[in-house]
């Protein structure tokens, strides 16, 4: 009994440092090589506000995209609970290879692919109904220009300057740390088309 106790608490210790240990590569990553905001779950109030809003005023869309997936919870989420197909998009290449495998479970309603979100929506010829992006005050300013890729997107906790959103919607429960600065959760709802 005490032996397995032993094991039991070492497993529990090693599966603590390999966790701290790959959030540690990641942050590093994120903060000096590929300087872009870490893999930051959307909390389950934000997922649920995103989905209300989905499947209130777009419930016809049939392609979503997630732009930034991480590890695909908050895509997962989406195809699972909306008619849509989706696809996350992911440059860190574990989150979208740990995306690929749970994907399989969503079978064949989402997709992840490891590429700069950038890149793909310059060169893909899809028009997205909706897309959803958390990502961080800088980075959400450029997807200004992909206003004829995108007809409605959907920006968790950071607002694109100088464009007017068509709705705001407070979602209340926390906020969004980002350079010392807090963020409240809303979602800033931007029409384009
Ligand atoms: C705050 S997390 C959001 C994760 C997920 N969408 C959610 O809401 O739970 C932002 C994610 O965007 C990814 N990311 C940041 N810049 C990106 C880019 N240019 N192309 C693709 N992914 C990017 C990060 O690696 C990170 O996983």
């Amino acid at each position: 009994m005490v032996e397995l106790l032993v094991y039991f608490f070492a497993a529990v210790i090693l599966y603590i440092n390999v966790y701290l240990l790959l959030k540690f590569i990641e942050y590093f990553y994120c903060a000096f090589i590929a300087r872009q905001p870490p893999n930051v779950t959307s909390s389950n109030a934000m997922k649920q506000k995103v989905l209300e809003q989905i499947n209130t005023c777009y419930k016809n869309a049939k392609n979503i995209c997630d732009i930034g997936s991480g590890y695909g919870s908050f895509t997962r989420f989406i195809a699972k609970n909306t008619k849509a197909n989706v696809i996350g998009i992911e440059n860190m290449a574990f989150s979208a290879f740990a995306a690929k495998i749970l994907d399989v479970f969503c079978f064949g309603k989402v997709k992840t692919v490891k590429a700069d979100a950038y890149e793909f929506l310059d060169k893909t010829n899809i028009v997205f109904d909706v897309a959803i992006a958390y990502l961080g005050p800088r980075e959400v300013q450029k997807l200004k220009k992909y206003k004829n890729k995108i007809r409605v997107l959907i920006c968790l906790d950071f607002e694109i300057r100088n464009i007017k959103p068509t709705r705001i919607i407070d979602v209340g429960h926390g906020f969004t740390t980002f350079n010392h600065k807090k963020y409240p959760h809303k979602l800033f709802i931007y029409e384009f088309k």
